[in-house]
């Protein structure tokens, strides 16, 4: 059997790596500014990582959501204290997508609505309401043209109005900041908006802080910068470090019944255990600081370079626009400077989404990369 091939691939296989270092077959050194797509949060191979999953898979890997799991309260627990929301219910799943998803549904279901309010150049996964409120009609498919999606531009503050002053949407989802879409933020102020017309119009308000969240915009969620609370935040890649787990944060008015929501996998006690040894690394090593620090000094950085127009983002989620398309910047990145970084749909975008705990040393390695390749 052969592999589905629904990937174009970079022309590096890493086998090994640690910290924000990634090795090929030949022992060749790669710097990894893409972190997976911004799922490295705390670094590869980080010791803490290694030997809670390799002490829990001694014990338990896995069983399933019909018995007690006194791990996932422990992540609960944890995560409710780190990231401001203590007080708040957590429904654990295995991806971004998934947790959008249920998002989605457990909006649904709270308020009896259908209709979804999305934004140009958002991505929430691939699966299918999360697909249909993405904002890319290539990877949308006939079965998933029947979901109701209400489309706006960021920051347009009269039709998002006009529209949720209908009473019929169900939903607003925004991502704290759109990664795929090119590193594009919406303001505070919008953000405020949508919080207050959501208030006024019984509609859920869905932070979409996949990629953006778990410290990544140097706040532990990238909307905390805006400071609004929304009623749902869909969680995954940073969550795990490269274990896949997702979930959602749940505002505590939003009630559950037993059946409403499930998953096998969910949930399973490695996954929590990943989960766990992120977040304890998390607040040991203060990533969210040196997410702050490490992501003005590289957005510093990144500016003083004249090929580029724009630097986007917050901490360590940076998008670098160029007057061109960087397809072929990023292949000289990446095959003689040795540093992964990412793109975006945005074909002019460079992204940077190094782990959390980069220092100056990668920082500057990254810039000189970038400077050598527009040579
Ligand atoms: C903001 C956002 N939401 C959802 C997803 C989907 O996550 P997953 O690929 O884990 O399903 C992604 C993936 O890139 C994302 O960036």
């Amino acid at each position: 059997m052969k592999i589905f091939e629904v990937y174009s691939l970079f022309d590096v296989e890493p086998v090994e790596a640690d910290g924000a270092l990634l090795y090929d077959r030949l022992g060749n050194k790669y710097l990894d500014f893409y972190g997976g797509h911004a799922v490295i949060s705390i670094g590869h191979g980080h010791p803490h990582f290694v030997e809670r999953i390799t002490k829990q898979l001694g014990k338990l890997a896995f069983y399933s959501n019909s018995v007690p799991i006194s791990i996932q309260k422990d992540l609960a627990h944890k995560l409710g204290e780190l990231s401001g929301y203590a007080s708040w219910n957590l429904f654990l799943c295995n991806s971004g997508a998934e947790a959008n998803e249920n998002a989605m549904k457990l909006a649904s279901a709270h308020n009896g609505r259908k209709k979804i309010m999305t934004f140009n150049g958002g991505f929430h996964g691939r699966t299918s309401l999360a697909v249909a409120a993405t904002d890319n009609p290539n990877i949308v498919f006939p079965v998933n043209e029947g979901a109701e999606i209400l489309r706006f531009a960021f920051e347009d503050f009269e039709g998002t109005q006009t529209a949720l002053e209908q009473g019929d949407v169900c939903c607003v989802i925004i991502e704290g900041i759109q990664g795929v879409g090119g590193v594009c933020e919406p303001s505070a102020e919008f953000l405020r908006h949508l919080r207050s017309k959501c208030d006024e119009t019984g509609t859920v308000l869905i932070l979409d802080e996949v990629q953006s969240g778990y410290g990544r915009s140097g706040r532990f969620f990238a909307h905390q910068h805006a400071e609004i609370e929304p009623d749902i935040i869909s969680i995954a890649k940073g969550m795990g470090n490269g274990f896949p787990i997702g979930g959602i944060l749940i505002h505590p008015e939003l009630k559950p019944t037993f059946g409403m929501l499930g998953t096998t996998f969910g949930g399973n006690h490695l996954a929590c255990a990943a989960g766990l040894a992120v977040l304890e690394v998390i607040e040991k090593e203060k990533l969210i600081e040196n997410a702050d620090i490490m992501g003005k000094m590289l957005m510093a950085e990144l500016e003083a370079i004249p090929e580029i127009k724009e630097v986007r983002g917050k901490g360590l989620m940076i998008g670098a626009e160029f007057d061109f398309a960087v397809a072929d910047l990023r292949k000289k990145i990446l095959y003689e400077q040795k540093v992964f970084t990412g793109s975006s749909s945005n074909k002019n975008t460079l992204r940077l989404l190094p782990p959390l705990n980069i220092g100056e040393k990668e920082v500057d390695q990254c810039i000189n990369a970038i400077k050598q390749a527009l040579k």
